[in-house]
C-alpha cells in the first residue's frame, strides 16, 4: 500500500513522514516543489529508506502528478502542500494564489480522475485529506467561543483567504463529483523543524544570536497551539475514521497571548542555555509594527474530533514547548543551515534535483 503525501519536506509535512514511517511500512510518495520553506535536511534519517520516495515538483503539474497516480496507484492523497506564512502573503499574494488555490484545484481534478478509473474496491477505500488551517474562519473577540466546525468562513489575509478557497474547491468536489474527501482545520502548530520565520523558532533563533526578539504590537493577540506531533497523530486519525465530505477542527485547547510565548521561550532559554553575563533573554524582547490586518485571536473548539474519532493531544503547552527548545538547541547544524541557506545546497547534494 501507498500514501501520495504532497508539501512533505515543510515543517508539518516532514513531521508527518517521518511519524508515518516509524509506525507503518506502507510507502510514501513525497511530491514536494522545494520552495524556500521544502527542506529535505528533515528528511535526512530516510536517505536509506526504500520507503520514501521523493520526487521533487509541483502539485500543480497535471502530467507529473497524473504519472506518480498511475505508477504508484496510492490509496490516499494527503495534501500539506501550500505558501503558508502570513506576512509573507501580505507583501506578495501571487504565490498563494498560484499554489494554494490553482494547484490545489488541478491536484484535486488529477486525483478525480484517478479516483473514477479506480476498480469499485479499490475506489471505496480510496482518500483526499486536504490540511488547512483555523484561519480561514477570520478573528474571534475576546469572548467569543471558539471555532467550530459550523462557524462562518471569514477569512482576512491573502493567506488565509487563498485557504479557504482551496476548502470550498474540497468541498464542492466532495458535494458534485463524490469524491472521497476530508478536511482538516488545525491551529498554530510548533515544534521541531520549523522555519524560523515562523514566531516560536524565530525567537528561539534570534535569542540564541543576540538579535532582538520582534513582538508584533502589544503583543497581546492570541493563538492556540499545539505540538506538530499531535497535529500529524489527529491527521492520522482522520484518514483510518473520517466520515467522508467532513471537516474537523484540530486542536490542543491551549490558548496563549504572543508576549506570554516570547517570555515562555526567554525563560525555558534562560535555564537551558543561561547567558554567560546572567541577563535574561527577555532584554531582547522588543515591540515592533504591528502586523496589517492582524487577527485578534484564533481558538479551535476541537470537541468534534474528540468525540467521534476519539482523538486528543498527547502534550501539553509546558512538555511541548520544553521539548521544542532543545531540539533547537540539540540541532545547530540544521539552524544554521536554514539560516545561511545551505540546507538548499545540501539538497543539490543529497538528492538529484531538476
Ligand atoms: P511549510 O511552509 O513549512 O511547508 C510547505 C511545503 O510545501 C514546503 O515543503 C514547500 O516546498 C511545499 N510546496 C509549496 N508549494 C508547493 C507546490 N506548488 N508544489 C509542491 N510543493 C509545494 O508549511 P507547513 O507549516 O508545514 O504547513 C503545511 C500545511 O498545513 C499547509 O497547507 C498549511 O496551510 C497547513 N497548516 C499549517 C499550520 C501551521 O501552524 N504551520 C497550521 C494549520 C494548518
Ligand atoms: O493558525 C494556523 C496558522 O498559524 C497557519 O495556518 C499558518 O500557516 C501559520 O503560519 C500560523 O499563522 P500565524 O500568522 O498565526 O503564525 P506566525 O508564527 O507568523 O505568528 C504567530 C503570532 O505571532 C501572530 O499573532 C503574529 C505574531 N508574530 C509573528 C512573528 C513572525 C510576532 O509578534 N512577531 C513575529 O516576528
Amino acid at each position: 500500500m501507498t500514501i501520495l503525501v504532497t508539501g512533505g519536506a515543510g515543517f508539518i509535512g516532514s513531521n508527518f513522514v517521518l511519524d508515518w514511517l516509524a509506525q507503518s511500512d506502507e510507502t510514501v510518495i513525497n511530491l514536494d516543489k522545494l520552495t524556500y520553506a521544502g527542506n529535505l535536511e528533515n528528511l535526512a534519517s530516510l536517505q536509506a529508506d526504500g520507503r520514501h520516495i521523493f520526487v521533487r515538483g509541483d502539485v500543480g503539474d497535471r502530467v507529473l502528478v497524473d504519472g506518480l497516480l498511475a505508477e504508484h496507484r496510492p490509496r490516499a492523497v494527503l495534501h500539506f502542500a501550500a505558501e503558508s506564512h502570513v506576512d509573507r502573503s501580505i507583501h506578495g499574494p501571487e504565490d498563494f494564489i498560484q499554489t494554494n488555490i490553482v494547484a490545489t484545484f488541478r491536484l484535486l481534478e488529477a486525483a478525480r480522475t484517478y479516483w473514477s478509473a479506480l476498480p469499485v474496491t479499490e475506489q471505496v477505500d480510496f482518500r483526499f485529506l486536504h490540511v488547512s488551517t483555523d484561519e480561514v474562519y477570520g478573528a474571534l473577540s475576546p469572548d467569543d467561543p471558539p471555532f467550530a466546525e459550523t462557524n462562518r468562513y471569514e477569512p482576512n489575509s491573502p493567506y488565509s483567504a487563498s485557504k479557504a478557497a482551496s476548502d470550498h474547491l474540497v468541498r464542492a468536489w466532495h458535494h458534485t463529483y463524490g469524491m472521497p474527501v476530508l478536511t482538516t482545520n488545525c491551529s498554530n502548530n510548533y515544534g521541531p523543524y520549523h522555519f524560523p520565520e515562523k514566531l516560536i523558532p524565530l525567537m528561539i533563533v534570534n535569542a540564541l544570536a543576540g538579535k532582538p526578539l520582534p513582538v508584533y504590537g502589544n503583543g497581546l493577540q492570541v493563538r492556540d497551539w499545539l505540538y506538530v506531533k499531535d497535529h500529524c497523530s489527529a491527521i492520522r486519525r482522520v484518514l483510518e475514521a473520517g466520515a467522508l465530505g467532513e471537516t474537523y477542527n484540530i486542536g490542543g485547547w491551549n490558548e496563549k497571548p504572543n508576549i506570554e510565548i516570547v517570555q515562555r521561550v526567554c525563560e525555558l532559554l534562560d535555564e537551558m542555555r543561561p547567558k554567560a553575563d546572567g541577563s535574561s533573554y527577555k532584554m531582547q524582547i522588543t515591540h515592533v509594527v504591528d502586523r496589517p490586518g492582524h487577527d485578534r485571536r484564533y481558538a479551535i473548539d476541537a470537541r468534534k474530533i474528540e468525540r467521534e474519532l476519539g482523538w486528543k493531544p498527547a502534550e501539553t503547552f509546558d512538555t511541548g514547548i520544553r521539548k521544542t527548545v532543545q531540539w533547537y538547541l540539540d540541532n545547530p547544524a540544521w539552524v544554521e543551515h536554514v539560516q545561511t541557506g545551505a540546507y538548499h545546497d545540501w539538497v543539490a547534494k543529497q538528492y538529484e534535483v531538476a
